[in-house]
């Protein structure tokens, strides 16, 4: 077997270490502290999480999606795939090198979405993007660790306690839905989502693309419509 290459090492805000390796040119890997966050082989339910969380904005004039974060762009790619022309979709990533890597290495990989000019990068806490535009989104998209449990950074933590679910609902426009990535099933966010006036699903979705495997979890949370 050949050997993993590493391509950048970096460090996250909080300290943690941050890595990107490469196995025989093919399958790339984003690992924390030595653990994997992330590899290129699997992204059926990171495509996944658009579909779920954006499923209302295909025919909806000028939506406005925040993904959160970009980790190898196939979120971002799926959604942009989904949205008319005149979206807007802002992309939240905590992690300099992230952006950086997605501009470089990682860039084909889901076909160049950084170079869509519906595109905004905000190199930030996407907690901070959540909370300084109320009002603001269609959809939030959120897939930053291994599900509504901090893993990239303790303070993610804020992002699945009730003030971050307060926060995401604000942030969203009537209508508007909350996607959230898990590797696993959570009964305690499912009932906060519903607590704070969310309509909750849960959609089980596969981990690749193609026919069996492991499933992940979206946790979708649809905040009701305007009274007209
Ligand atoms: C699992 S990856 C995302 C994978 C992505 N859905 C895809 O399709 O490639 C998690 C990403 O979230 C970023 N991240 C972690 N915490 C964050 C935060 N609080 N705000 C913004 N980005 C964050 C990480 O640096 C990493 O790039």
């Amino acid at each position: 077997m050949k050997p993993w290459e590493l391509l950048g090492q970096t460090r996250t805000p909080d300290g943690s270490e941050m890595s990107l390796t490469v196995h025989d040119n093919d399958e790339y890997v984003i690992l924390v502290n030595g653990q994997t966050l992330m590899s290129s082989r699997t992204h059926g339910s990171e495509e996944a999480l658009a579909a779920s969380g954006c499923r209302h904005t295909a025919t909806m004039r000028q939506p406005r999606v925040l993904v959160g974060g970009l980790g190898m762009g196939f979120t971002l790619r799926a959604t942009l795939d989904l949205l008319p022309p005149d979206a807007i979709v802002t992309v939240a990533e905590l992690v300099p090198a992230i952006v950086d890597w997605n501009r470089g290495p990682l860039a084909p990989l889901a076909g160049h979405p950084l170079k869509d000019k519906r595109v905004r990068v905000a190199v930030e806490d996407v907690g901070r993007t959540v909370r300084s535009h109320p009002d603001e989104f269609d959809a939030i998209l959120l897939d930053v660790d291994n599900g509504p449990v901090a893993f990239t950074a303790p303070s993610n933590h804020g992002l699945y306690d009730n003030a971050g679910v307060a926060a995401a609902y604000a942030a969203l426009r009537p209508g508007g839905s909350l996607a959230v990535w898990s590797a696993s099933e959570n009964r305690k966010f499912e009932q906060r989502l519903h607590f704070h006036g969310f309509t909750e699903q849960i959609d089980r979705v596969r981990a690749r693309l193609k026919k069996g495997g492991a499933r992940h979890v979206i946790f979708l949370g649809v905040k009701p419509a305007a009274r007209s």
